[in-house]
């Protein structure tokens, strides 16, 4: 089994831009991140640069090309626009968790490798996900350097005013696939991953009156890798998963959700530097929460505030909100959610007003009516 193996968690999320330099400067205005590695022309690398950024045990690398000839990345945002090309999760043994995945049907992308310099070496492989995306397998513990060989302290050292967002740690990591995909994507991160199915949305669990998608939530048995899929299902107009295939051009990575430890400030701070979320939910909403009477230790009012989400999952709760696609395109966006006394699931009871305020949104977009 994989968990032998080790599977410790996610690590780094890396992100294919048109521009690293602006993305960066976002996600440290916008995220209050901060730039710990550099990675370009100045470091050795000529074809590519790419910003590591941290907060807590968040880590993100935003790649973008120097050269036409950089095909991986020019490729990948020419047909999909900016988004994410791989995640990766730390393992104990890269060689033994890849040999495990690629047994198990597994794709191959990249086999493992030692990749040096005089700080020591990482460990990475890569398995297929989706059209165009990476799993990658890694390992630096033989690594005393930054994040891995060809990043360097930042080359520039500005300070950024921000709003400190205090953001934690990846959830969870969400994909979007055409039509009878979503089975085939769910076996084989079941197989490769030794993940399990937690829980599977089906016709009529997840609609609004015109739209409708389907979802299965594989997971490991230890809860730290927990990975949504979702598919189209028919519905009278356009869902929010058809947008996506027709505007990301293909299957791949929706969204990213990031946790914390207090919602209620976290998103006050992303407001205040920027950041766009969904539009609020009704009053009504609010008002029914209040209704049942759940314990939920935050104030209502703030809540409703903000637009917070929260939904009630088995003894605990969990509170959530989601941003507007960050991007040009609609495509990718991020989840903010707070897990509270235990709260394992992924706000079931949100999805109507979820995607009520989604298809406000493709309204204004367009895109809301099949041509
Ligand atoms: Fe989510």
């Amino acid at each position: 089994m994989i968990s032998n193996i080790g599977v410790r968690g996610y690590h780094y999320v890396e992100f294919y831009t048109g521009s690293a330099k602006m993305w960066a400067y976002w996600f440290c205005k916008a995220f209050s991140m901060q730039v710990t590695g550099y990675a370009g022309p100045e470091t050795g690398v000529k074809d590519r640069v790419s910003y590591f950024l941290t907060l807590n045990n968040l880590k993100f690398i935003i790649t973008s090309a120097t050269k036409p000839s950089t095909y991986d990345v020019y490729g990948f945002i020419e047909k999909h626009g900016d988004g994410v090309k791989r995640w990766s999760l730390e393992v104990d043994d890269v060689s033994a968790a890849y040999h495990y995945a690629v047994e198990h049907f597994a794709i191959p992308v990249r086999s493992p490798r030692k990749i040096e310099d005089e700080l020591g070496y990482v460990e990475e492989a890569a398995i297929k996900l989706y059209d165009d995306a990476e799993i990658v397998f890694f390992n630096k513990d033989n690594y005393t350097g930054i994040i891995k060989p060809g990043f360097r302290a930042p080359v520039s050292k500005i300070t950024i005013e921000t709003n400190p967002t205090n953001l934690q740690q990846v959830d969870h990591i969400v994909g979007n696939v055409r039509i009878n995909e979503m089975n085939m994507w769910a076996n084989y991160l079941n197989n490769a991953l030794a993940l399990e199915t937690f829980i599977e949305f089906g016709p009529g669990d997840i609609s609004t009156k015109y739209s409708a998608l389907l979802s299965k939530v594989v997971r490991s048995p230890d809860k730290k890798i927990r990975n949504p899929i979702n598919e189209p299902f028919e519905g009278m107009k356009k869902s929010q998963i058809e947008e996506y295939i027709d505007e990301y051009l293909g299957s791949g990575i929706q969204h990213v959700a990031i946790t914390t430890e207090n919602i209620i400030e976290t998103i006050g701070n992303l407001r205040k530097n920027g950041v766009e979320f969904l539009p609020h939910p009704p009053d009504t909403y609010y008002e029914m929460l209040k209704e049942k009477g759940w314990e939920v230790t935050e104030d209502i009012e703030e809540l409703k505030k903000h637009g917070i989400l929260c939904d009630l999952e088995g003894t605990g709760y969990l509170l959530q909100l989601f941003t507007k696609p960050i991007g040009d395109r609609p495509t990718f966006f991020f989840e903010i959610i707070q897990r509270c006394k235990g709260a394992e699931g992924f706000g079931r009871g949100n999805f109507q007003a979820l995607f009520e305020s989604i298809e406000r949104d493709q309204v204004l977009r367009g895109n809301f009516d099949r041509e």
